[in-house]
C-alpha cells in the first residue's frame, strides 16, 4: 500500500524528499514535524518509505536526517539541482504510473496551473503519439513528460513550438554527453542512425486569436536496453546507441534549460527566422528526396528548407514549390 501511494502528487514523502534535497545537509526530525504538521513516527515512516524506494537517507541522533543518495527518478528533488531556468520546471508533478502525462497536464492546465509546470511519469499505460499512435512507455528507463505553456500568440503560430522543442532537445542531448549527432526530422522527431530516439506531441486549447494553453509532450528513449520486436527497426535509445546510461533528471533539466531561452526569443519574434539555420543544419530531410503522406494525398519532391512559419519547403517533382504544414515525411530510397 505504501509503495503504491509514494509518488502521488503532493505526497508527503515526496515533499520531504524535496525538502531534504534542498537542505543539502542534516534537517532535524523536529523541523520536519513542524514544517509538515506530522508526528515524529510519521516522519520516520516516510523516511523508511523513501529508503525502500532506493533513496539513501542518513539518520544521526541529535542531527536528524540527510539525503545522501538519489535514485535517478525524474522527481522534483532530483531534477531541480540541474535546473538553470527562470520559470520552466518550477512545479514538477511526478507520477510513478499514469495513463498519459499529456492528459494529466491538460487537466492541470485547464485548472489554471502556471506556465512552466511539468508532469512527468516513470511509466505510462496509455502514452500517446502523433496521428493516434501509441507511445510505448516502459517503467524506470525513459523520459515521459509534458510541459504546460501559455504563449500569448495567435494559435496559428503554435505548431512552430514543436520545432523549437526539437531544437532544444537536440541541444540538450549533446549537453548531457551524448556524442553521436542526432538529426531532427520535421516536424517532431529526433533520430539517430535512422531510428527514432524522441518524439514531441503538442496539444493546445485555443480560439483563433487566442491560445489558452499548450501542452508539449516529450518522450525520449533514454536507458531502454531492448526495443520490442515490432519497434526494433524504427526506434532506438541513447543507451542502445552509445552503451552509456544517462541521468534522466539531468536530461529533463537540460531540455528545459535549453528550451527556455529559445521559447523566450520566439515569443518576442514574429516567426522562426532566428532558429532556422540551426534547424536546417541538423535536419534529416534537408536537400533529400521525400514522400509526404497527408490525410488524403501523397506528395513528393526535394526538401529545400523550412519556412519561417515552420512549414517544410518541398520542390515538387512537377516543378511546383510546396509548403507542407502537416503530414509524415519519408525519405525516398
Ligand atoms: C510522436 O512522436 O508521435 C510523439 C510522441 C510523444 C510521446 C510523449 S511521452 C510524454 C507525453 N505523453 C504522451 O502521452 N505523449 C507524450
Amino acid at each position: 500500500m505504501w509503495l503504491t501511494t509514494l509518488f502521488v502528487m503532493n505526497d508527503v514523502a515526496l515533499r520531504i524528499l524535496n525538502r531534504l534535497s534542498k537542505a543539502g545537509n542534516f534537517l532535524s526530525g523536529e523541523d520536519i514535524c513542524r514544517e509538515f504538521g506530522i508526528t515524529r513516527s510519521a516522519v520516520w515512516k516516510h523516511i523508511t518509505l523513501l529508503r525502500s524506494e532506493g533513496y539513501q537517507v542518513d539518520a544521526l541522533t541529535g542531527l536528524g536526517y540527510r539525503l545522501s543518495g538519489m535514485t535517478g527518478r525524474p522527481v522534483d528533488a532530483e531534477v531541480t539541482p540541474f535546473l538553470q531556468t527562470r520559470r520552466l520546471g518550477k512545479n514538477i508533478h511526478y507520477h510513478g504510473v499514469i495513463a498519459s502525462t499529456n492528459i494529466a497536464a491538460k487537466a492541470l492546465a485547464g485548472d489554471g496551473s502556471p506556465e512552466g509546470s511539468v508532469v512527468v511519469a516513470d511509466s505510462q499505460t496509455g502514452g500517446r503519439g502523433r496521428m493516434g499512435r501509441t507511445w510505448v512507455s516502459p517503467s524506470g528507463v525513459n523520459l515521459y513528460f509534458s510541459l504546460i505553456l501559455r504563449p500569448v500568440v495567435p494559435s496559428v503560430r503554435v505548431p512552430q513550438l514543436t520545432l523549437l522543442v526539437a531544437a532544444a532537445i537536440h541541444q540538450a542531448l549533446s549537453n548531457v554527453g551524448f556524442t553521436i549527432a542526432p538529426l531532427i526530422k520535421w516536424p517532431n522527431d529526433i533520430l539517430v542512425h535512422g531510428r527514432k530516439l524522441c518524439g514531441v506531441l503538442c496539444e493546445m486549447q485555443s480560439e483563433p486569436d487566442l491560445t489558452h494553453f499548450v501542452v508539449v509532450g516529450i518522450g525520449i528513449n533514454v536507458n531502454q536496453s531492448e526495443m520490442p520486436q515490432e519497434l526494433k527497426s524504427v526506434a532506438t535509445s541513447l543507451f542502445l546507441e552509445s552503451g552509456h546510461i544517462f541521468s534522466r533528471p539531468e536530461l529533463l533539466a537540460a531540455v528545459l534549460n535549453h528550451f527556455e531561452p529559445i521559447y523566450d526569443t520566439w515569443l518576442l519574434e514574429d516567426d522562426l527566422g532566428f532558429i532556422l539555420p540551426y534547424l536546417e543544419k541538423h535536419s534529416l530531410l534537408q536537400s533529400k528526396d521525400v514522400t509526404i503522406d497527408q490525410l488524403n494525398r501523397t506528395l513528393s519532391g526535394r526538401v529545400s528548407g523550412i519556412s519561417r512559419g515552420g512549414e517544410l519547403i518541398v520542390e515538387g517533382f512537377d516543378g511546383q514549390t510546396l509548403l507542407i504544414s502537416s503530414g509524415e515525411a519519408h525519405l525516398r530510397k
